[in-house]
């Protein structure tokens, strides 16, 4: 098959990352396909953060002294570059959080808590990651409203007639949705989600843990209210994502946790709240984090998002064609021009568990399991997938040697 030509020098890129240089059981290269559900670090990231704590440690907002000055100066700089880098309009519309996970959780339990009741519904979607469904099943139990989802059609995009009737309704409050899909990698149409949502007055919350990293965002251009994704799927560090709320709507919101630097003044009898974002940073936050997640956003910014999404479309068409070629594999999801850079998969008569721990023997890491998405792989009839999730540091060899080594893989567990 004739290699398509790619943006930029992948070599180039994968030098960034000590983590690719090394062998894997010792002594094959390591190809890298699980991340979607975490990214390498480049040095930029890696340096960035350990010449942080060896020079400019301190705890932020506090202290009066040069040290804690320049910590908090990286801490709130890493802050306006995640601003910059999806188009929000201010820096009080970015909360520090650990991930999407607590993202859309701080959604549920602030606004959801204040706004949803009895007869309200939420609209879900059933290729929603568990962390956009069961803060919503929690929320629903103690306060009475509905959780309802939107379909799916047979070529894995969301049914969109249905998401429209399911809106007559006026009962729906929020739409939750996710961006791309971790699974079946839609791209989900957001700016016409979200002018549905508002014409019949509901609110969105997008999901996008699966396209921050990997596509051009604007959260202005896509009129959404929530936007909530994580750092380490976008070559920042673990324990940091980000919480994109519309400033209206956060500003009446109720605080998440309570604790220190959330507050303007407590006394014995009650408290006061801190302007945004900070309302909803209780405690002492994550410091080297937040500036590893803004020197990932450098990084990624330096190479552009255009070309990014350029060069994994161009893989995830190569990936599709190639893996075609493997008799008895079936891979889930619409096709490559409406896909992020995600195939899941299934072999006739192998376990996805199985599949997964042979590719490894070969130094080839995939994800195999339902990848916290149950309530869709019941939809695709199937337990559990395989998924091999490519990234700006990915090559078509290493999409060559995943469909060759395919081959091998059913030759050691098809009988
Ligand atoms: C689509 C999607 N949503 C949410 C999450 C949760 O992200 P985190 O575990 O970083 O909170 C993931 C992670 O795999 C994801 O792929």
């Amino acid at each position: 098959m004739n290699k398509p030509t790619l943006p930029y020098d992948v070599e180039a890129i994968r030098a960034d990352f000590p983590i690719l240089q090394q062998a894997h059981h010792d002594d094959v290269p390591l190809v890298f396909l699980d991340n979607a559900a975490s990214s390498q670090k480049p040095n930029l990231v890696i340096d960035g953060m350990t010449n942080y704590y060896r020079t400019s440690h301190a705890n932020v907002h506090r202290g009066i002294y040069q040290l804690s000055e320049q910590a908090t100066q990286l801490y709130e700089d890493a802050r306006k570059k995640v601003r910059d880098f999806i188009h929000a309009s201010s820096h009080r519309e970015i909360i520090y959080t650990r991930g999407t996970t607590e993202g859309i959780n701080l959604v549920a339990m602030t606004w959801g808590r204040k706004n949803l009741g009895v007869g309200d519904v939420v609209l879900s979607t059933a290729m929603a990651h568990h962390s956009n469904i069961v803060p919503w099943q929690i929320l629903a139990e103690e306060k009475g409203f509905m959780l309802k989802f939107v379909p799916i059609l047979d070529n894995g995009t969301l049914d969109m007639e249905a998401y429209r009737q399911l809106l007559e309704d006026n009962s729906v409050k929020l739409v939750t949705v996710v961006h791309s899909s971790n699974v079946l990698g839609t791209i989900n149409p957001i700016k016409e989600m979200a002018h549905l949502a508002h014409e019949q007055g509901a609110l969105i919350l997008i999901d996008g843990a699966q396209s921050v990293p990997h596509m051009p965002v604007n959260v202005q251009d896509l009129d959404c209210d929530f936007f909530a994704f994580s750092g380490h799927k976008m070559l920042g560090p673990t324990g940091i994502g980000i919480l994109y709320g519309k400033r209206d709507i956060l500003d009446d919101m109720p605080p998440y946790m309570g604790g220190g630097d959330m507050i303007a003044r407590v006394t014995l009898e009650g408290s006061t709240w801190n302007d945004l974002p900070y309302k909803f940073e209780a405690g002492t936050p994550s410091i080297a984090p937040a500036i590893g997640l803004g020197l990932a956003v450098d990084y990624l910014s330096s190479i552009g998002m255009d070309k990014i999404h350029q060069h994994e479309q161009i893989m995830t068409e190569y990936a599709l064609d190639r893996l075609a070629e493997v008799a008895g594999l079936t891979v889930y999801g619409p096709p490559s021009t409406q896909k992020g850079a995600v195939a899941a998969f299934t072999i006739n008569g192998a376990h996805a568990h199985d599949v997964a721990q042979v590719l490894d023997s070969y130094g080839i890491a995939v994800r195999a399991g339902h990848h916290c998405a149950m309530p869709l792989h019941q939809l695709l009839n199937v337990n559990a997938t395989a998924r091999a999730s490519f990234y700006l540091y990915n090559t078509l060899e290493e999409i060559d040697m995943l469909a060759e080594t395919l081959e091998k893989v059913k030759d050691k567990l098809i009988f």
